[in-house]
């Protein structure tokens, strides 16, 4: 009686062992992180999101090299500036909040409502996320 007991349950143990491993595996390849390439691509878009607006790049220029910052500002050295606009937001917290809700922090010499304002509606959380990590690596 005892051994057999025993042997259901190494038996039992040994199926849980290996469904969790398969889990486990699948979900892991299934699950996409931010993906900082995919973000400059769709940064660098002429064209962006489910309305079709006039991309990032159509206001902001990537530096003095590429043009003034009469529009929006430069894109080169958004993470290093963004970990000290807003006191208490991180630099990732910082550059998600200037897509997503512009106007809550509006960059000198512009004006709210400069940036666009829509970006929050029209792009999925994964695209955001990726824009975000992105401009993280702008230092
Ligand atoms: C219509 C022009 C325009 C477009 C299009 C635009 N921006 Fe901006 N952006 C601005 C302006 C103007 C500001 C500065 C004013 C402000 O803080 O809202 C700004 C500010 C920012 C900032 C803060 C920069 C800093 O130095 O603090 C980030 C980050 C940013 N934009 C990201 C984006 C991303 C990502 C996109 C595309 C998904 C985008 N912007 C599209 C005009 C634009």
């Amino acid at each position: 009686m005892r051994k057999v007991t025993w042997i259901s349950i190494i038996i039992a143990l040994v199926a849980a062992l290996a469904l969790a491993a398969c889990g486990g595996g699948s979900s892991s390849s299934s699950s996409s992180g931010p993906n900082p390439e995919h973000g400059k691509q769709l940064y660098n878009s002429k064209t962006l999101g489910s309305a079709s607006a006039a991309g990032c790049v159509t206001c902001h220029n990537y530096d003095a090299t590429k043009g003034d910052d009469s529009k929006a500002p430069f894109t080169q050295g958004t993470g290093t500036r963004a970990a000290s606009r807003v006191p208490g937001l991180t630099a990732e917290q910082y550059i998600r909040e200037s897509i997503m809700t512009p106007n809550d922090y509006v960059v000198e010499k512009y004006k709210a409502g400069d940036m666009y304002q829509n970006w929050a509606k029209e792009l999925s959380k994964q695209d955001i996320d990726d824009l975000v990590a992105y401009l993280l690596t702008e230092k």
